[in-house]
């Protein structure tokens, strides 16, 4: 693109993916999560080019760019501008401060793995612009506006899990973070000789296909037949065990298991909150394969590489617990590893994963670290 022949960048932003350590569908329900950015990241290059709206955006990762105007912004047909596209309508529907900026971006994050590369994406753009025209939208605003702009622009109704976590962390934390309230609880994270390792299965089912959507709708399905039994509930969260067990004739077999799934889920997010406060970290890897076992039967989002991975686990005494992280249908497997496990084990994982689905796995370490930063170049 030819702006990239006199770049001379004004402004810095290290947009964080995210891992969550447990609560996978409860956000959407208005539960509970806990996730925090991890030392993975977009770096985003921003420069204002004087123009009222034209902007012009680069990715070194796909070695590819666009073109967008702020006066005629419309989804593409082409998935990741899609991001982008959505943030600049969001952005444009609070503000006339916006104005033409060239940005170039480089993504250290693997895709599609579950550790929301979209996020990071959605939300480094959006502080970037927030900061380089000094448009005075707040984080909050950041993160919200973040996720309609996946709403309406990729067409994914996502929760607020991935936006919040990739802005609002702190490094060393965890996010204990009520869904319903978004009030944030800092949980700071010590789990030596414990890591947390990823093992991305490198496989993604789509998740803007269908699949996520529908779980969504058929949580709001049993929110309606419950709601004829209990009429003060407005979400999930607001729902026993007992109440679904009263309701299961009219919830129906589907939509009985989701949102029981709902419901367990919100519980063991609390209880491993409480376990990571606890240093009980045996406690924590039981919740983990529990929430496995819920993702695979119950909300039905896993897939049989990530099933692998997970079960391959669990003949292993230095492993505590593992599971599928993220929407689903792929992505990475977290799993709470004794660090002197992790040589051998990896290599043994990857050796089996390789000789069932001939994929090779993608191994990473991730840190806790901080949210969003921007930098000002003078
Ligand atoms: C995706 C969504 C989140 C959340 C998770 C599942 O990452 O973006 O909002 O729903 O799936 O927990």
């Amino acid at each position: 693109m030819q702006f990239l022949q006199n770049f001379s960048p004004q402004l810095l932003v290290d947009s964080p993916g995210r891992i969550n350590i447990i609560g996978e569908h409860t956000d959407y329900n208005l539960g509970y999560v806990l996730p925090t950015a991890i030392d993975k990241k977009i770096q985003f290059k921003f420069q204002k080019n004087g123009s009222a709206g034209i902007c012009n955006i680069y990715s070194q990762s796909y070695d590819r760019g666009f073109t967008a105007d702020l006066q005629l912004l419309n989804p593409s047909t082409i998935e990741w501008e899609n991001y982008i596209l959505g943030v600049l309508d969001q952005i444009v529907q609070r503000t006339d401060k916006l104005k033409g900026f060239d940005c170039v971006i480089e993504s250290k994050l693997p895709m599609g793995s579950g550790v929301s590369s979209s996020a990071a994406l959605e939300c480094g753009l959006a502080m970037g612009l927030n900061a380089l025209f000094e448009l005075g939208l707040s984080k909050e605003t950041i993160v919200t506006l973040s996720r309609d702009a996946e709403h309406n622009f990729v067409g994914t109704k996502c929760g607020i899990m991935d936006q919040y976590a990739s802005v609002m962390s702190k490094k060393g934390h965890v996010i204990l973070l009520d869904c319903k309230t978004l009030i944030p609880n800092y949980i700071p994270i010590t789990i030596a000789p414990y890591k947390l390792l990823m093992l991305n299965s490198n496989v993604s089912h789509n998740l803007a296909s269908s699949a996520y959507n529908t779980r969504r709708e058929e949580c709001e399905k049993g929110v309606q037949i419950l709601k004829q039994m209990y009429p003060q509930i407005n979400s999930l969260r607001d729902v026993s065990l007992e109440m679904i067990d009263q309701s299961k004739n009219s919830l129906g077999d589907i939509i009985y298991r989701r949102c029981s799934y709902v419901v367990k889920e919100n519980a063991r997010v609390l209880a491993a909150a409480a376990a990571l406060a606890h240093n009980d970290l045996n406690r924590l890897g039981i919740l983990l394969y529990e929430s496995h076992q819920g993702i695979q039967y119950d909300y039905e989002v896993s897939c049989p590489e990530t099933d692998f991975l997970v079960h391959f686990s669990k003949t292993y005494d230095s492993i505590l617990g593992s599971r599928q992280m993220g929407g689903g249908f792929g992505g990475c497997a977290i799993t709470l590893i004794h660090e002197e496990a992790i040589p051998d084990y990896v290599n043994d994982v990857a050796k089996a994963y390789q000789k069932k689905f001939n994929i090779t796995l993608s191994p990473f370490e991730a840190l806790p670290d901080e949210g969003t930063k921007v930098t000002v170049i003078k």
